[in-house]
């Protein structure tokens, strides 16, 4: 099977301008270079300037589409505000905000600085929070309407994860966000959804999440039942659907991308599928035998 291959039919989302904050790296730049592929304008934002130029000359090569790269430091509002009124005199108008930058390091909670803890908050729910609040004005004062926002959480976004934990605590909030103004600003045609990823290799998230000799200790596929990890054009695929008008009736949705790896660590005898078919057999008898007694 091919996990590589496009969803969309070509013109899917023209006419649509797409902001992709941390669209210079990673699962932001592959998401970017799809919405590109199926037609819409994308502004790719993060705080390094000369990587969002490199992406963005490397995609509108690759695509002939039209992608702005525009320096934004998504935890300081005022350049959020300043992002959103560049990407408008450029393309006129914004249609759907993409939160997926972020910040994350694998760490024991009580080595953490207070001043580390509050970086990763900073970045994914005061980041998501300040875009939110400048796009959703924006629109709410604009009487514009069939717009949304995707946010990228991750699945311990409600289990919790040690070692992760202002990630966590972070991305619940933004879950919380996603949830709460799928309801409040829907009267104002706004949609609000969510992807929760599983493990989807990128250098900036393996850096920080699997150093060293981690990544040969903990195979990240190991843990999926699928026993693969994900690749990033079906995580596009599942971004441009969202973002599309072929999706106007999903609202309030947190969607896994996952292989099932997060239900296999919660389900109590899931750890059988080691147990091999002789020794089912065995258990079997045992299982029966007692029955009769
Ligand atoms: C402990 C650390 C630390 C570490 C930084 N700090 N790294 N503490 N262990 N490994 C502390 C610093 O000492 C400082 O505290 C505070 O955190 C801020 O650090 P700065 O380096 O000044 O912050 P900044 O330059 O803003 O960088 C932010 C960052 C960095 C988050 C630390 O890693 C970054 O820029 N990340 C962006 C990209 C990213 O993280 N991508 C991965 C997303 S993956 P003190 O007290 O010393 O001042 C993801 C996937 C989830 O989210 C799910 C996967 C399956
Ligand atoms: P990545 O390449 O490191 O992406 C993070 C992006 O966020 C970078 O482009 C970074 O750019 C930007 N960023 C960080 N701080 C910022 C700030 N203050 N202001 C603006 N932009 C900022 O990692 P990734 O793996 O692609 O992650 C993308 C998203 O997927 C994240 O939300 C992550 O939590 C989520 N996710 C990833 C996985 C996975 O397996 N990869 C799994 C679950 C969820 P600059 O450094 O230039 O600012």
């Amino acid at each position: 099977m091919n996990n590589t291959k496009q969803m969309l039919r070509d013109d899917a989302l023209k006419g649509k301008t797409i902001v992709v904050t941390g669209g210079g790296s990673g699962l932001g730049k592959a998401m970017t270079k799809y919405f590109l592929e199926l037609g819409a304008h994308v502004a790719i934002t993060s705080r390094n300037l000369d990587k969002l130029k490199n992406t963005a000359k490397e995609l509108e090569r690759e695509t002939n589409g039209k992608c702005l790269p525009v320096q934004c430091d998504v935890r300081e509002y005022d350049q959020v505000e300043a992002m959103r009124d560049t990407v408008i005199e450029e393309f006129g108008k914004v249609d759907v905000l993409l939160n997926n930058a972020a910040g994350n390091f694998i760490s024991p909670t009580e080595r953490l600085s207070h001043r580390a803890f509050d970086v990763i908050l900073d970045i994914v729910l005061k980041g998501t929070k300040n875009c939110i609040l400048a796009f959703g004005k924006h629109w709410i004062d604009n009487k514009q309407t069939n717009v949304n926002v995707l946010n990228i959480v991750t699945t311990y976004s409600w289990t919790g994860s040690g070692y992760v934990v202002p990630s966590a605590a972070a991305k619940a909030g933004v879950l919380a966000m996603t949830r709460s103004l799928a309801v409040e600003w829907a009267k104002y045609g706004m949609r609000f959804n969510a992807i929760a990823p599983g493990p989807f290799p990128t250098k900036g998230a393996w850096d920080r999440l699997m150093p060293g000799d981690l990544q040969e200790k903990f195979d990240m596929s190991k843990k999926v039942p699928l026993k693969r990890v994900g690749e990033h054009q079906e995580l596009a695929n599942l971004a441009a659907y969202l973002v599309s008008d072929f999706s106007a009736y999903v609202n309030g949705e947190v969607i896994t991308i996952d292989g099932g790896e997060w239900l296999m660590g919660a389900g109590e005898f899931n750890m059988l599928s080691e147990i091999t078919e002789d020794q089912w057999d065995d258990l079997e008898k045992m299982i029966r035998a007692k029955k009769n007694k």
